[in-house]
């Protein structure tokens, strides 16, 4: 890691209290009350989430809250309850069973419903068509699929029955679909004929086919029908949603699963090559996920929540699936694309649905900005009370906008730093209570402890840039990398081990600084991990997907600068010899294309470069902080007497 790359020379002075309307209504109300909050939590964490916690249903109460052998940390050990029964079951005895769960619309403009009582039925019949296919408790689920009701029906169904769900983004690729199934062991496959996105159908089922060709593991796929596109179904291996829907009853009893059952494997890009199957757990990712959920969105019985994250990733499961229902609240999720048929889509659907809390990335809002501000002044945008960002630090134009135009300046925005490990919101404002100012995701919640520190440990001193750390474990923390606990410790908690004044940090990846208020300001990634439209990708990863291409001998990915996606792919590639006369435009279109293939259309690279040769230091590893220097424009301020050969630095400027 470099440190001379943590420099921040963010200035923002404006700042942003919430309206005396909106705090006299909300959770937490006063700054007041948030700092009483957080400093009970701080003189004892156990017992504040044990508070939590019990908020919750819980069929066997926990012996242990929390126990801690580095870096291993368990929650609310010998407690039993089921995720699936606290987002369902225990809203069917009240008012809510009628209330809607669900609402959803598809991208051609079909509209769906479902009420908790319709929800729980459609999850009870789902979880005893996972059993009749075989799965059961531990077993590994994957699930292939677009923003569908059924996607969100099928992660309770594996959560109902103790089944670990793996849910794969359905914008990947075959062959990354392939890689996670076959890393997680999944023995069944929740697939659907065709996504439906800008107006095109993405075939799912197809491309699960190429990917089943080299996965033994899975014995079934169940296909839910819904683009309407014909599939080929392999008998014996192929079944379809709604046939074996049929044949199952709406009776099944949520498993009594403990605390620490796992949940489900996510995977997420790391700094080397292979993707990390992130592993959570039961009873503390519940407690988290829920309290969060609660304060951080201010979640009323009334409110109609909108949050635009792809059940694929992190968001999409924290907070369009669990944090809401186990709230009890109302979702709204969209099947499709933020422009389609025309850019005013969501605020079609805030305004159509009395939307309430808005939840969305920085590089949706830089989109919305560059769409222009007539979109969302054509609707009524009046329901908005709460707006939310997450993925990437949000520009301070980009917040102005926001709190502007979509706001109409009286909604609290609520900018939430965590990560697909922390499995829950970590720093944010509880927006009752927290003077905001543009860019900062301000201070962590109570029970969460934070810090930015320099490489050896020490606190860093206001404005000084420096690592982000968590000082305590927290119950939705990351478990293990499923299947490489070696790379669990190595990765996160290697840079601060255990010493004999602490029992060992969390390190997040993040550099940060902490101004003098004691906001925290996220100045971006120190590893080689880059985030592209809020989406975070290894470079080693599409570097190994470029030489994997037969005219490629190396390849190293940068990021530059962009203005709507946060940050843009810049590769740097030699070719072989047996290639060096090909054309290199053609060639560069179809290394980008081989990339999309290989892991998905996101992780395409924005320019493609070709070089002699790469800077390397002596012992041959590729110097990308150079690489960086050269694109986004930086002075070569670094040290290059490691490298090899500066010729090569030199033609390549
Ligand atoms: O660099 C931080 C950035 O996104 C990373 C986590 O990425 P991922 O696991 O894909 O999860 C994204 C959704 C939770 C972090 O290490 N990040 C996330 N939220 C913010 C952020 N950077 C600044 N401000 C945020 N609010």
């Amino acid at each position: 890691m470099d440190e001379q790359r943590i420099s921040s020379v963010l200035q923002e002075e404006r700042t942003f209290a919430p309206s005396r309307e909106f705090s006299e209504r909300a959770l937490i109300s006063s700054s007041k009350s948030l700092a009483k909050l957080a400093k009970s939590a701080e003189q004892d964490v156990v017992t504040f989430w044990e508070e939590r916690a019990k908020e919750l249903a819980w069929f066997k109460p926990w012996k242990k809250a929390f126990t801690w052998k580095h870096p291993h940390a368990q929650w609310f050990v010998g407690g039993s309850t089921n995720l699936s029964m606290n987002c369902l079951d225990r809203h069917l005895a009240d008012a809510r069973r009628n209330k809607a769960a669900i609402i959803w619309e598809g991208e051609h403009g079909e509209q769906r419903t479902l009420t908790y009582h319709q929800l729980h039925r459609e999850v009870c019949k789902a979880s005893n068509m996972l059993r009749s296919l075989g799965v059961v408790a531990g077993d590994v689920v994957a699930i292939y699929m677009g923003m569908v009701p059924e996607a969100a029906i099928a992660m309770l169904a594996c959560a109902r029955i103790g089944a670990v769900h793996n849910v794969i983004f359905g914008g990947f690729s075959s062959a990354a679909l392939r890689e996670r199934m076959n890393d997680s062991k999944a023995k069944v496959l929740i697939t659907q004929d065709g996504a439906i996105r800008r107006g095109e159908t993405s075939g799912l089922k197809a491309a699960a086919d190429e990917a089943l060709l080299k996965c033994k593991s899975v014995k079934h796929v169940v296909v839910l029908r819904h683009s309407g596109d014909s599939v080929a179904m392999k008998a014996r291996r192929d079944v379809w949603w709604h046939e074996r829907m049929e044949t199952v009853t709406a009776e099944c009893e949520p498993e009594s699963l403990s605390s620490e059952h796992p949940l489900f494997i996510l995977y997420t890009s790391g700094s080397t090559g292979k993707p990390k199957g992130i592993l959570h757990t039961t009873g503390g990712y519940m407690t988290q996920v829920a309290y969060t959920s609660k304060v951080v969105f201010d979640l009323h019985d009334e409110d109609v929540y909108f949050c635009t994250a792809d059940i694929g990733w992190i968001t999409g499961h924290s907070y369009v699936v669990y944090g809401p229902l186990l709230n009890g609240a109302t979702i709204v999720m969209y099947e499709g694309a933020p422009n389609w048929p025309d850019a005013g889509r969501f605020w079609d659907i805030i305004e159509r649905h009395g939307v309430t809390i808005f939840y969305t990335a920085p590089t949706a809002i830089r989109s919305f900005m560059k769409w222009g501000d007539q979109w969302p002044r054509d609707y009524d945008l009046s329901s908005l009370r709460l707006l939310g960002t997450v993925g990437e630090p949000i520009n301070p134009e980009a917040w102005m906008w926001y709190h502007t135009v979509i706001g109409g300046e009286r909604c609290p925005i609520v900018d939430t730093w965590w990560q697909t490990e922390t499995g829950a919101i970590m720093i944010s404002p509880v927006p009752g209570a927290t003077v905001t100012k543009p860019g900062t995701a301000t201070k962590p919640l109570p029970g969460i402890q934070i810090d930015v520190v320099r490489k050896d440990g020490t606190s860093c001193k206001p404005n000084e840039g420096g690592l982000l750390v968590v000082k305590h474990p927290w119950p939705s923390m990351l478990r293990t990398v499923y299947g490489d606990d070696k790379r669990y410790v190595e990765t996160y908690w290697s840079e601060f081990p255990q010493s004999k004044s602490h029992p060992g940090w969390y390190f997040t990846g993040d550099g940060a600084r902490k101004d003098t208020s004691g906001n925290i300001w996220i100045i971006g990634r120190v590893d080689d991990v880059v985030n592209v439209s809020g989406h975070r990708l290894g470079t080693a990863e599409i570097e190994s997907a470029l030489v994997s291409h037969p005219a490629v001998a190396e390849a190293a990915v940068v990021a530059r600068p962009d203005t709507v996606k946060g940050q843009a792919l810049v590769a740097f590639v030699t070719v072989k010899a047996t290639h060096a006369r090909a054309d290199t435009k053609k060639l560069a279109a179809l290394l980008r294309e081989h990339v999309a293939r290989e892991i998905g259309q996101i992780a395409r690279p924005d320019d493609i470069h070709f070089a002699e040769a790469l800077p390397k230091t002596r012992s041959g590893k590729i110097m990308r902080r150079l690489l960086r220097e050269i694109v986004t424009g930086a002075v070569a301020t670094g040290d290059t007497t490691t490298l090899e050969d500066a010729a090569v630095l030199e033609r390549l400027r």
